[in-house]
């Protein structure tokens, strides 16, 4: 078994990665909580396949209550909160007892943020389903929901939330055997991510197992999955709230949110990061920041992976100006972005609307 350990004001905890080690989760989560009283949040869609598997692992001294969580975006909200709270008070859930977040990252952060804020707090395991939230969702703390913005203009994404850190994070590699190929690719987007921010060595780790990692091999996974979380380890201890460093994990995410939010584009989270990081490279690109060979770079490893580069249909790119100020790196209404540098990725302030505009017209934007 790999075990990292993530060190932050918040918390010390272990991320555990080993093929197989589902239905031994109840053990591993009494090695890091005292409790045996829970309410375990499983994301809807990986219930039938691995929902019993991960019970089967709690034994008889456990009470444990089970709620089932329609994972998607638009349900990503303060009603799916409520709802888990009300849950925790049926179950009869006290200050010791725990929530464990069975899904992907939209299960992670609501179930986190029902943890986070019920009786002002009680313990969080997290036991990630999609390579999303293997390699960056289910570390560092981030809990949240959606809200609707102003003016019917959308979702904000992750608008309302706290940092509440998990006592464990529990990864199989195994369960992304029934995870759809499109949704391994949107966790693939993460890691390439995280190969600007900190180990560029992952380009060519990704590039030579594509094929292995599209078929969820377990052996592949697991190395992916270290070598992503190192890089996302070292950056939260240096940061947990994100009041400097840590909006590096933040790169493509200023332009992929605004695209993530266009209902009519159909972009998942992951594609539109992807597409943010190649509009982020030409917006470094346009301010002198890195030379082409970056926004080639980004743009051949995300097509390489079967991932998008461009928008699937134009939008105007005025209107996706506009949705930027949304972003919540936004101060005192100045846009801040995060942008690739010739040493990793800084957060970059003032940067001209014109190279904003026309990064956004690389990547397809219309005017
Ligand atoms: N996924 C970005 C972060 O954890 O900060």
């Amino acid at each position: 078994m790999i075990e990292l350990k993530v060190s932050v004001p918040g918390g010390t905890y272990p991320v555990k990665i080993e093929a197989g080690l589902l239905p031994r989760v109840g053990g591993l989560v009494e090695s890091v909580h005292e409790g045996r009283r829970g309410l375990v949040v499983m994301d809807q869609n990986i219930q039938s396949p691995h929902g019993e598997t991960l019970l089967s692992g709690f034994d008889s001294q456990w009470t444990l209550a089970t709620d089932g969580l329609i994972a998607t975006e638009a349900n990503k909200k303060q009603e799916a909160v409520s709802g888990l709270h009300q849950s925790c008070l049926e179950a009869g859930l006290d200050r010791g007892s725990l929530v464990v977040g069975f899904g992907g990252g939209i299960t992670g952060d609501v179930a986190g943020f029902a943890a986070a804020s019920f009786l002002r707090g009680i313990a969080l395991v997290l036991v990630p389903t999609t390579l999303l939230a293997m390699v960056d969702a289910a570390v560092g703390g981030k809990t949240g929901v959606n809200l609707p913005l102003p003016g019917g203009k959308g979702l904000g994404k992750n608008l309302a939330g706290a940092f509440w850190q998990p006592k464990a994070v529990l990864v199989d590699p195994l369960v992304l055997h029934t995870l759809p190929v499109r949704d391994l690719r949107c966790g693939l987007a993460e890691c390439i991510k995280h190969g600007f921010i900190g180990d560029p060595g992952l380009f060519e780790f990704i590039d030579s197992n594509r094929q292995a990692i599209l078929a969820a091999d377990p052996a592949v996974i697991t190395t992916l999955v270290e070598r992503a979380l190192r890089v996302k380890i070292s950056v939260i201890e240096q940061d947990e709230r994100e009041a400097g460093g840590r909006a590096a994990l933040n790169l493509g995410h200023t332009f992929g949110h605004v695209v993530e939010s266009v209902e009519a584009l159909d972009l998942r989270h992951g594609e539109a990061v992807a597409i943010g990081m190649v509009a982020a490279a030409q917006c470094a690109h346009e301010i002198g920041r890195v030379g082409k060979e970056v926004v080639d770079q980004a743009r051949d490893i995300v097509v390489s992976v079967g991932l998008p580069a461009t928008l699937p249909s134009p939008v105007d790119v005025n209107a996706l100006v506009a949705a930027m100020q949304f972003d919540k790196k936004t101060l005192d209404g100045q846009l801040r972005l995060v942008l690739p540098g010739q040493d990793g990725v800084d957060i970059v302030e003032d940067v001209p609307t014109e190279a904003v505009k026309a990064a956004w017209r690389t990547v397809g934007a219309g005017d």
